[in-house]
């Protein structure tokens, strides 16, 4: 009796003990499912999120995705025309042309062959594609152009090209400038031949300011030098900051003094009514130059120069050479 009276006991819990630890089971699978749910929502949602209305995100993922090991710039709807273009391979890309391939195919972002072409600096490949008849003046969706391309990569060659078939050598006032790419990576070759070919040497960007400023930020040297030599204008930034103030900002001395060379104001004030010596790190070499500098008269010779520079005026610097002067002063008038 007794054992039976505990089966019986056994036989009443069992049923509602299994029934209890089910219970706890769903729960804790229902728990699981349900923040799963949520994390996959969230990544979802931050997918969507990243390349919401950014074309290159996506198409860059999407790259990532479906285009295993053809290297970095590999869109997904890239022609094999960009391919032999941005690997510079010219046979393939004339062989592909005489088949009969679109020379102006583009990809989403309308990159063409011939922005790869240059922005790889392959002259060759840039001059195949055009004499093919690839627009020179075509743009992506971010207003970047082939010559814009060339600039960047200071590729002198491929920017001669394209100049020399009709490129315009200056961008709207909104797009990508090849003239302040140039000078802020560096490329003073390339800065020569936009403004042989025409480009504003102080083409004003809202946002970036002049070439010159943006050559000053970058504190690239040789671009500065060939800005001023070219006759860009000294105090010419963006707002009321002058190159200048750029220059001392970096503490680049060597730049400071080529602008101060060129005439540049040393009391010019920016939007802090900072003066350039005031806008330099405090004990920088810098400062102490703008301090020496503010203390010393200047030389005769340089403000003549400076004097006759103006009179002349910058449109007219390359007749300088023709001053029935000894080559020395010509020199001296020049920079040179
Ligand atoms: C490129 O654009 C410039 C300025 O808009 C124009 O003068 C030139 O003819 C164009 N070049 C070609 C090849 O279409």
């Amino acid at each position: 009796m007794l054992k039976r009276g505990g089966n019986m006991t056994e036989a009443t819990e069992n049923p509602f003990a299994s029934l209890h630890y089910s219970n706890v089971y769903l729960t804790i699978l229902a728990l699981f499912c349900f923040k799963l749910f949520i994390k996959i929502s969230l990544n979802c949602l931050s997918y969507f999120y990243i390349i919401r209305g950014n074309r290159k995100e996506a198409a860059r993922i999407s790259a990532e995705f479906y285009d295993f090991g053809q290297g970095h710039r590999s869109w997904a709807d890239r022609s094999p025309l960009h391919d032999a273009a941005c690997q510079g391979r010219l046979f393939a890309l004339r062989n592909l042309l005489l088949q009969g391939h679109n020379v102006n195919v583009v990809t989403i972002d309308h990159v063409s062959p011939l922005h790869e072409a240059c922005f790889g600096d392959h002259v060759a490949c840039a001059r195949a594609l055009i004499a093919a008849g690839a627009n020179v003046n075509i743009t992506t969706i971010d207003g970047v152009t082939p010559l814009f391309n060339a600039c960047s990569v200071g590729s002198v060659s491929c920017a001669e090209v394209l100049l020399e078939n009709g490129a315009k050598p200056e961008a709207l006032v909104f797009q990508p400038s090849p003239i302040h790419e140039a000078s802020s990576k560096g490329s003073s070759e390339c800065v020569e031949t936009l403004v042989r070919w025409g480009a504003d040497v102080d083409f004003e960007i809202p946002h970036l300011g002049t070439p010159l400023y943006t050559a000053c930020v970058s504190q690239e040297i040789e671009c500065v030098r060939r800005l001023l030599r070219e006759g860009a204008n000294v105090q010419k930034g963006i707002y009321m900051e002058s190159p200048l103030h750029a220059a001392a900002e970096k503490d680049c001395t060597a730049i400071v003094k080529l602008l101060l060379d060129f005439g540049a104001d040393i009391n010019a004030r920016n939007m802090e009514f900072q003066r350039p010596v005031e806008a330099a790190p405090p004990s920088s070499l810098t400062e102490g130059f703008l301090l020496v500098y503010e203390a010393t008269p200047q030389p005769l010779s340089q403000l003549c120069r400076q004097r006759i520079r103006d009179c002349v005026g910058r449109d007219r610097f390359h007749l300088i050479n023709h001053l029935p002067l000894p080559n020395t002063l010509k020199n001296y008038l020049q920079y040179r």
